[in-house]
């Protein structure tokens, strides 16, 4: 969107940034991540309308410290620094911070606060409650023009505010939960202070990018590769409400999706929006070139080479002109203030396009929104519920879920005994508390006694887990009587499975796949 009221959260580094901008998008503001070491034509660029300062692990004395030009303070933009941000606000405009000498002057956790409800960021809120603390150092000395807005029972200084300038800081973190009304002081630093209007909402955001897809793609053709994941599936309903039949959406079904899921993708893209879709079914080709691999790496290897090759092949023979549309979405190309911040990180939704094929441009409609606002925007374009809340499902599918060869079998064995996980998981409601959950084929078989024989036969594990990032994750408490009626069924029902077991690791020190 051109001209849209902008944002910027500028990365110093901290755990919570991702946060903090997601919260400003709550407030229907716009922003942006942008890392420490940009250059400040680009802030000038972007004409903000106000900018926050985030955390980071460091000290403002720390040598390695990330540090900005004072130039910012002198753009009559207003600032809002948070933690480290607020001790870089005080120290670089001549207050004092103190190097926490011994633990007594550190915070951490929740933290009872009093709050100067006369200041801005305060006004219409209770004038004490609860904060979340992460600081070693303190602002002893506020700089000239700032009075302090907050304190705590240790910290002299736990907001900080000099209205004339508009500069403002909060030594806690009023993105995180734990903060009682941390969202309202964010909006009220949006909104009373940087003065937005709050147009960030994902209705506008369909409407612009639908224009904006119309004029740039005019009259020719775009092709998108289709996984039947959250992120390609809202960028090919917005591509499609912008300019149907020219829209050619390529679905690789390679065989190692689950149960009845070619069909699934196939039928809502067909039925529901108008675009072409080329399904591609080349689930023999795949089970070939993994015969006799049971190395996990290098069954991804092959499974994400040969993807690409029937992938890019068919794009060769039928639709290499015109436009590429991907659906990278915003975290897939933050820049990290961490060091290595001139490096945008490779992900999978970002798609290295063979050289022989010259389209006019890559198209990623979806690549300023976070992971809630494209289920948003995928909700409110008609995809199904189911489709627009799918949980993470790994790049080699059940290539990986089938440990050791992969069979045609065996991915049937799996694919049964997953469907009636899944069924039982969705008719007690457990499914939606889940983040992720599935079943595995270790390739072990043990002795079991069906009838009065004695069966030797495959062993099914179930995995699920609770997270809210997967880099860490718990294993799901499942009651006995779900986890009982799931082992019950699949024994009887999937041919060749005498024994289900449940996986009870945490990440770490397990991963959620097992391969
Ligand atoms: P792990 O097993 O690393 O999984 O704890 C964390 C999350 O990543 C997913 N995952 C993958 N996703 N390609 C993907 O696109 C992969 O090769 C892959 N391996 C794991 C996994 O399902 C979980 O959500």
């Amino acid at each position: 969107m051109g001209n849209k009221e902008t944002v910027i959260v500028l990365d110093f580094g901290g755990q919570y940034n991702q946060l903090i901008a997601r919260r400003v998008r709550e407030c229907n503001v716009y922003c942006e991540i942008l890392p420490y070491t940009v250059d400040i034509q680009k802030i000038k660029d972007l004409s903000p309308k106000g900018i926050i300062f985030t955390g980071g692990p460091n000290s403002v004395y720390d040598e390695s410290s990330p540090h900005y030009s004072d130039e910012i303070f002198k753009l009559g933009i207003p600032i809002l620094g948070i933690c480290y941000g607020c001790q870089l606000m005080a120290y670089a405009l001549g207050g004092v911070v103190t190097p926490a000498a011994d633990n007594s002057s550190s915070e951490y956790g929740k933290t009872d606060t009093k709050y100067n409800t006369d200041d801005v960021l305060f006004q219409g809120l209770p004038d004490s409650g609860v904060s979340w603390m992460s600081h070693r150092d303190y602002i002893s000395q506020v700089p000239e023009g700032f009075s302090v807005t907050a304190t705590t029972a240790v910290c002299p200084t736990a907001a900080m505010s000099c209205p004339e300038k508009k500069f403002y800081g909060v030594q806690f973190h009023p993105e995180v939960n734990h903060t009682d009304h941390g969202k309202l002081m964010l909006k009220s630093f949006l909104y009373n202070v940087c003065g937005c209007k709050g147009e960030w909402k994902m209705e506008n955001f369909i409407d612009t990018t639908v224009r904006q897809l119309k004029e740039q793609i005019g009259n020719k053709g775009v092709v998108l590769g289709l996984s039947g994941g959250v992120d390609s599936s809202v960028a090919a309903a917005l591509l499609s409400k912008a300019v149907g039949k020219q829209l050619t959406c390529v679905f690789v079904d390679q065989g190692l999706m689950r149960k009845d899921e070619g069909d699934y993708v196939e039928e809502t893209f067909t039925k529901l929006f108008d675009m072409n879709f080329v399904r591609i079914n080349c689930q023999d080709d795949f089970l070939l070139k993994l015969k006799g691999v049971v190395e996990p790496e290098e069954k991804r290897k092959i499974i994400g080479t040969e993807f690409y090759k029937v992938f890019w092949d068919k794009i060769r023979e039928s639709y290499g002109s015109g436009f590429f549309a991907q659906g990278t979405i915003y975290p897939d190309r933050i820049e990290s203030g961490k060091g290595d911040a001139a490096k945008i990180k490779t992900h999978h939704n970002q798609v290295g396009i063979p050289s022989d094929i010259n389209f006019e441009s890559v198209i990623e409609p979806l690549k300023d929104l976070f992971k809630d606002e494209v289920r948003e925007v995928g909700e409110k374009l008609g995809l199904p519920h189911e489709l627009v809340w799918r949980q993470p499902f790994p790049g080699p599918g059940l290539g990986v879920r089938v440990i050791g060869e992969v069979t045609a079998d065996k991915v049937r064995i799996l694919q049964e005994a997953d469907a009636i996980l899944r069924d039982e998981m969705d008719k007690c409601g457990y499914a939606e508390q889940m983040s992720q959950f599935f079943a595995v084929l270790p390739g072990v078989k043990t002795v079991g006694v069906m009838g009065d024989a004695r069966t030797y036969d495959e062993l099914v594990a179930i995995r699920a887990v609770t997270t809210d990032d997967f880099m860490t994750a718990d294993w799901a408490k499942i009651p006995y009587e779900i986890l009982g009626r799931v082992s019950n069924r699949i024994i009887n029902e999937v041919e060749h499975v005498n024994r289900v077991v449940y996986d009870i690791t945490s990440k770490p020190p397990g991963t959620v796949e097992w391969e």
